[in-house]
């Protein structure tokens, strides 16, 4: 605890814009050329050390997924059993650095991503997950720096946090580390939530073993290599890409097991709760669950809503990044009347969007991210053409052949229960509701009680009315509410990101309500001149 230690103030990496004839672009095309050219090998990092085990999958382009861009080493018993021990062993130095000093490694690897490292992190980021070059810099450049620059500074205030203390002692709280270690499973989706779910734990003096989501470990590996090259000391992050079941397993298993940080599906979350469940009375302590899940993430219109601001908002909120951002639109509640002015405008924008390989500047949209996701979708898209409760409005078509590629879609739903307003998909797929403009009140409680989950949703009105009954009709309904602005693109230090039901856990990642669960803080009193006899006052003879 260094209470006159003041961290550098943070504020948002400003996002570059890569437009023709500028520098960035040209960096970044090169870079793009030079890592789409090889194949590398990436091995597991234990304990600092790299591990083949010649047990390997591949990483492809999903744009382009003949392509091969790393042939990845696969953990088995032995190296899972090794990264559980690394971590520990790891631990014992770690927790007790200065916490500015594990701070300062946050420090340098942000501002290498922010200068050395940007390209390289950004060009992974779209050959290996296909993002375009606009929503791989918001995410592995922007995001993952303001992660690391805000976390270092919400826990310098989390530390200054301190009792009060009577005169004639002193109280502290030590924040100290988990007693065990942290596992941290990571997504497709989000290069800054894969760096940010094992550092913030390690930030607050925790080690982890850190498993990266199965189509993403090429980017993965290059955060880990940017955390080495930042100073960060071996086995306080052990990347092991692997079977999930199997490593999970294990690490649910071990009696260190202080926490998981997860981002991943509902289903499989909901599974290590039950898990851990079952093992609790082996932990040495009651473990920290904290995680980010599934979305049926909305859009609610008003009839007084600015019909241009909601086309734009439904265009970039259920399609950039192919619909696969945990905060991506998938269902529209739109009043008749309004519908009838946007309708064409909207099917329009959406025709015109231009899909394909991102290390083409021109284009809106990649591919999803692998086969069993391109298939999900499809399947949504083929029920609702063969269904007479749902319209397919636009797009629908789909190539799987060199890239997985769906065209961005609008289904309308006849039905407010139909299954695409209440399941998640995760695609590029916004089905839409088409109510009667007298029915606001019933609507809101219609976007309030169809799906379990309420992770994001947004109200699109002018009526300053309007927003104050959704804001009240849907106060649990969203972790991350906007009024008259798409659902998604959350800004570290702006908007933490959450969300609360079957969502996750809602410890908003970006935010000290985040770093507060990987800490377990001891209370310390001291008396500076303890009392030597144990009568009191009041005993005293009259
Ligand atoms: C996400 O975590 O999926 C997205 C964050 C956002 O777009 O707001």
């Amino acid at each position: 605890m260094s209470g006159d230690i003041q961290v550098p103030i943070p504020v948002n990496e400003p996002v570059r814009m890569y437009a023709p004839g500028t520098p960035e672009r040209t960096a970044l095309k090169a870079k793009l050329k030079e890592m789409a050219s090889q194949e590398i090998e990436i091995p597991l990092l234990i304990g600092g050390k790299e591990v083949r085990t010649g047990r390997t999958a591949k990483n492809v382009m999903p744009h382009k997924h003949g392509h091969t861009l790393a042939t990845c080493h696969w953990a088995g018993q032995t190296e899972i059993d090794a990264a559980i021990k690394a971590a520990q062993e790891a631990r014992k130095e770690w927790s007790l650095w200065p916490w500015e000093e594990r701070a300062s490694v946050l420090l340098r690897a942000a501002e290498l991503l922010a200068t050395t490292w940007r390209d390289t992190l950004n060009a992974a980021t779209m050959l290996g997950q296909s993002k375009t070059a606009h929503q791989a810099e918001i995410d592995a450049a922007c995001e993952l720096i303001d992660f690391y620059r805000f976390n270092v500074h919400f826990a310098e205030r989390l530390y200054q946090d301190q009792p009060l203390s009577a005169p004639g002692m002193w109280n502290r709280l030590e924040y100290r580390e988990l007693e065990g270690f942290v596992y941290a499973i990571t997504p497709f989706n989000f290069t800054s939530i894969a760096g940010n779910l094992p550092t913030s734990p390690a930030l607050m003096g925790n080690t982890v073993v850190w498993k990266p989501g199965r189509t993403t470990i090429f980017s993965g590996y290059y955060i880990a290599k940017l955390l080495e090259a930042a100073g960060m000391p071996p086995g306080v992050i052990n990347f092991v890409p692997g079977d999930s079941g199997q490593i999970t397993d294990m690490v649910l298993a071990s009696p260190e097991f202080a926490g998981v940080h997860f981002t991943g599906s509902t289903p499989v979350f909901q599974s290590f709760w039950r898990t851990i469940g079952e093992n609790i009375h082996k932990y040495r302590s009651y473990p920290r669950i904290v995680g980010e899940t599934g979305g049926k993430d909305f859009i609610v219109a008003h009839a007084s809503a600015d019909a241009d601001a909601l086309v734009t908002a439904i265009v970039r909120g259920a399609f950039e990044y192919q619909g696969q951002k945990c905060s991506a639109a998938s269902r529209a509640y739109i009043p008749d009347t309004l519908w009838t002015k946007m309708k064409d405008r909207l099917l329009s924008e959406v025709e015109s969007i231009q899909m394909g390989d991102t290390t083409d500047f021109r284009n809106f949209m990649g591919a999803v991210i692998d086969e069993k996701a391109f298939k999900k979708i499809t399947s949504y898209v083929d029920n609702a053409r063969n269904s007479s409760d749902a319209d397919v409005l636009v797009g629908g078509e789909s190539d799987g052949s060199e890239g997985y590629f769906i065209r961005p879609t609008i289904l309308q739903a006849k039905r407010p229960d139909y299954v695409t307003m209440c399941e998640e998909i995760f695609g590029p797929v916004l089905t839409v509701y088409v109510y009667p403009e007298n029915q606001w009140a019933e609507t809101l409680e219609l976007v309030d009680n169809t799906s379990p989950y309420a992770l994001t949703g947004a109200v699109f009105a002018t009526d300053r009315r309007a927003v104050t009954e959704a804001h009240a009709a849907l106060r649990h309904a969203a972790g991350n509410f906007y009024v008259n602005d798409k659902p998604t693109g959350a800004v570290v230090g702006q908007q933490p990101f959450g969300g609360s039901r079957a969502s996750g856990t809602n410890d908003k990642a970006g935010s000290g309500l985040n770093l507060v669960r990987w800490v377990s803080a001891r209370t310390l009193k001291e008396l500076f001149v303890p009392p030597t006899d144990y009568r009191y006052p009041y005993m005293g003879a009259e």
